[in-house]
């Protein structure tokens, strides 16, 4: 009886086997009991991968299955290894639940010059409980489009599409993601919540026009850990809007560096407040941590801001406050800027300047700089000695301050 019923239990569970195969051919999808989550592989939904024929309708349709799968504790969009050519998608929630999205592969945006118009390549929105992972690439195949980005040399430019886009996305995690050669900003976060960024890698060349790393607005609790940002524009941007940032652990180089604005740009912007920089290292890069503000009559203002432990090597403008900000021109030079910065420590902030001025601290005649933190600075400018300089800045200095403070 006993050897019947365990023969019995082993037909049983080779049936179950193979209906799960079966199962498996018939939707192209498979499920990872372990983790439980229920997989969408792009590949099972057509996906080609051969990098040349487009593939978004794939994306899309293993994203919309994916999505709105019930049942489970989860669901998860593949990218398994190969590489890809997706052109501009959304990603649109909201979802039936938690969704990851695991990208093996290299996903390359188009080159196609009809696409370069758009604001976006990947949009992720109205999305809640999302995980981006894998250790994969995605390509924004920007040396294609840049020059339509200089307005200079051609008429005819163009404000290049962002690479990914999140808008209204809560608790999310995005973790070992590299992003190659974005056509504009790499990742721009939008009107999000409880966002984190770990361990990802941004690679873009030193001359490539406008290609912020990771640029935050209107967004709060947002952190980025443990990652290496290497671009030609800012390494990371901060627009009006921004509260609880923290910035950890990451690496910068080459580039324009860390930056708070530009700020009074437009009217009602909402402040920036509550930023802490710590354990950083600056390599290379224009400026080290910057706030700036645009010189005009337009109100806001930046304040609880902590930068501690910051390493520049080679940085050209390690710290700086710019409220005469006016690039191109165009600023009235009576106006000085109205947003208002206050309660803003920098300590612990060494290493070496590649200009003479390595504290730029620059605040408005009509609203100076409040409550100007500088603790423990100790930057050499190998080319002589290192200078601070201060305008209508309000504040003190503790601890060892080379250059000698200004404050
Ligand atoms: C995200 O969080 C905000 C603030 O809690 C909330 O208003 C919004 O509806 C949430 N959005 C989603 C897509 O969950
Ligand atoms: C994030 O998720 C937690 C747990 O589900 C929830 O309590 C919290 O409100 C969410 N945060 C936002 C901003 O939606
Ligand atoms: C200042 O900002 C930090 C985050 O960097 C936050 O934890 C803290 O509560 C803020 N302090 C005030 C007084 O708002």
């Amino acid at each position: 009886m006993e050897m019947d019923s365990k023969i019995c239990l082993l037909l049983l569970s080779m049936l179950v086997l193979v209906s799960v195969s079966v199962s498996v051919l018939a939707n192209g999808v498979t499920t990872s009991s372990h983790q439980q989550l229920k997989v969408f592989n792009v590949k099972s939904f057509g996906a080609v991968a051969n990098g040349k024929t487009d593939d978004s309708k794939a994306f899309l349709d293993a994203w919309n299955k994916a999505c709105h799968y019930k049942g489970g504790r989860g669901r998860r969009l593949l990218v398994p290894r190969g590489t890809y050519l997706v052109w501009p998608v959304v990603f649109e929630g909201p979802c039936a639940g938690p969704i990851a999205v695991t990208v093996r592969g290299v996903v390359k945006a188009p080159v196609d010059k009809s696409t370069f118009s758009l604001d976006h390549w990947i949009t992720f929105q109205y999305l809640d409980r999302l995980l981006i992972n894998g250790g994969g690439t995605l390509d924004g195949q920007g040396p294609e489009a840049w020059p339509y980005n200089d307005c200079a040399k051609n008429p005819h430019c163009l404000r290049l599409p962002i690479s990914v886009r999140f808008n209204f996305v809560n608790n999310t995690s995005v973790r070992k993601i590299t992003s190659l050669n974005s056509k504009n900003f790499h990742f721009n976060v939008f009107a999000c919540h409880d966002l984190k960024f770990r361990r990802i890698r941004i690679v873009a060349p030193d001359e490539s026009p406008n290609t912020d790393g990771i640029h935050i607005g209107e967004s709060s609790d947002i952190k980025i850990l443990d990652s290496v940002i290497g671009t030609g524009d800012d390494c990371i941007s901060i627009g009006p809007g921004s509260k609880n940032i923290e910035i950890v652990g990451v690496h910068c180089g080459p580039g324009h560096g860390f930056s708070i604005g530009s700020l009074g740009r437009y009217p009602d912007e909402e402040d920036v407040s509550g930023l802490s920089v710590r354990h950083c290292t600056m390599e290379g890069t224009m400026n080290g941590v910057r706030i700036k503000a645009w010189a005009s009559p337009l109100k806001s203002s930046a304040y609880n801001i902590s930068f501690h432990d910051i390493t520049m090597k080679g940085v050209r403008r390690p710290i700086i406050i710019d409220q005469e900000y006016c690039p191109g021109g165009g600023c009235s030079p009576q106006t000085g800027s109205n947003v208002q910065i206050r309660d803003v420590r920098f300590s612990k902030i060494r290493g070496t300047s590649s200009s003479q001025v390595a504290v730029d601290l620059i605040c408005s005649p009509d609203v100076p700089c409040k409550n100007i933190n500088l603790d423990s600075i100790d930057l050499a400018y190998p080319g002589g000695h290192a200078k601070s300089y201060c305008v209508n800045v309000k504040g003190e200095s503790q601890g060892e301050q080379r250059p000698p403070s200004c404050i």
